[in-house]
């Protein structure tokens, strides 16, 4: 075991502060175990915590990266769940098991595993898909636990439901992905007619480029006899919900997820109630979920859609392909 490693940190502000430093590989506690990083996947949120448009948790240097996977390379005293050598991803949800999530819970998002080596409260550990390499396992316990948690451990999909999913990024891949693999019909929105043939081609029935048609509710409800949609996942935010909410249908489920356009949410009220539409906020899942998304990974042989891989050394630009918005996911890959 090497006594030093490499790290990624972010001084207070911007893409231009990026440092790698060699810090010494930390050792494990009671109840921690040690994770030899195989793989980080970036999120949009890593992005807008090097942005500033999410305050990073410390005012000092940061060490980016709350999605990654790995082995576990030593265990702490009292571990008795998890064995040398075990392939891990971990949950982005301290202290969130299953069900509700209980008053301790933390929802800040994890941070740090952009080093060689992290240390990681062994109950927070969830054993990796043994179908998938570590880039790919690296992008389930934010982007994939997300579109899981919204589609079906409480939106309860089923086979024959239209799904709407706006963009193609990490969450919206899955989602397509996912409710394909579940027998629903996907209609996905983008910028682009390139990705949505990729999009296509990846399970979604139907694209809409929402440059050419932004008004792009009008085309769901064409494309659905003017009933709508069971599910729209909400990416956006803002007046985009006005949209979601005429995409969706009576009784239908929105899922509230990004606010790529804004922070803030505006629809009619009065819709909402005569639509009788479920407003369900999605704050990624607990770890049964993530566990029920890895076996779910391992049936489907689901391989999750990666844009791109970076090395180590190169995490700079892996985080400006995450700001230009990647078809899938950006991953930073530590196996050397
Ligand atoms: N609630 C949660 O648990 C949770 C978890 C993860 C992420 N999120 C949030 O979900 C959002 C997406 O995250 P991500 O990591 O998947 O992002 P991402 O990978 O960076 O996705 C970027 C893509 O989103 C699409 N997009 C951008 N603006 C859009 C808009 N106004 N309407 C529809 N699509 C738009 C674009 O796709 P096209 O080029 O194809 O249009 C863009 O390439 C973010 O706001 C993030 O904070 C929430």
């Amino acid at each position: 075991m090497p006594l030093t490693m490499k790290q990624w940190q972010i001084l207070p502000a911007g893409l231009d502060r990026f440092r790698q430093t060699q810090v010494a590989v930390p050792t494990p506690g009671p109840g921690e175990a040690l994770v030899r990083v195989r793989a980080v996947a970036l999120n949009y949120r890593d992005v807008a915590m090097v942005d500033g448009t999410i305050p990073p948790p410390a005012s000092g240097p940061i060490v980016p990266g709350s999605d990654a996977a790995g082995e576990v390379v030593a265990l702490g005293s009292g571990v008795t769940c998890l064995r040398i050598g075990e392939a891990v991803i971990d949950v982005d949800n301290i202290g969130w098991f299953d069900g509700p999530p209980p008053a301790h819970a933390n929802s800040a998002p994890v941070l740090g595993r952009l080093a060689e080596f992290v240390v990681v409260p062994a109950a927070q550990l969830v054993r990796a898909p043994t179908t998938v390499s570590a880039i790919s396992a690296s992008t389930l316990p934010v982007a994939g636990l997300t579109a899981w948690f919204a589609l079906v451990e409480e939106g309860r999909l089923r086979a024959g439901q239209t799904v709407v999913v706006q963009g193609t990024g990490g969450v919206s891949m899955f989602a397509v992905q996912l409710a394909a693999a579940h027998g629903a019909r996907v209609i996905v929105t983008s910028t682009s007619d390139t990705k949505l043939e990729r999009a296509i081609a990846l399970g979604a029935s139907a694209g809409v480029n929402r440059v050419a048609n932004p008004e792009w509710e009008q085309v769901v409800l064409e494309l659905t006899e003017g009933l709508g949609a069971d599910h729209v996942l909400e990416m956006a935010g803002g007046d985009n919900l006005r949209r979601s909410l005429a995409a969706v249908k009576l009784g239908g489920r929105i899922s509230l997820i990004g606010l790529l356009d804004d922070a803030e949410l505006r629809a009619p009220m009065l819709e909402i109630l005569f639509k009788r539409v479920t407003l369900a906020a999605i704050a990624v899942g607990h770890r049964r979920a993530l566990q029920d998304l890895v076996q779910a990974v391992d049936q489907l042989r689901l391989e999750p859609v990666v844009d791109r891989v970076y090395a180590f050394d190169d995490a700079p630009l892996a985080f400006d392909h995450q700001r230009r918005g990647p078809f899938g996911k950006v991953v930073i890959d530590l196996s050397d």
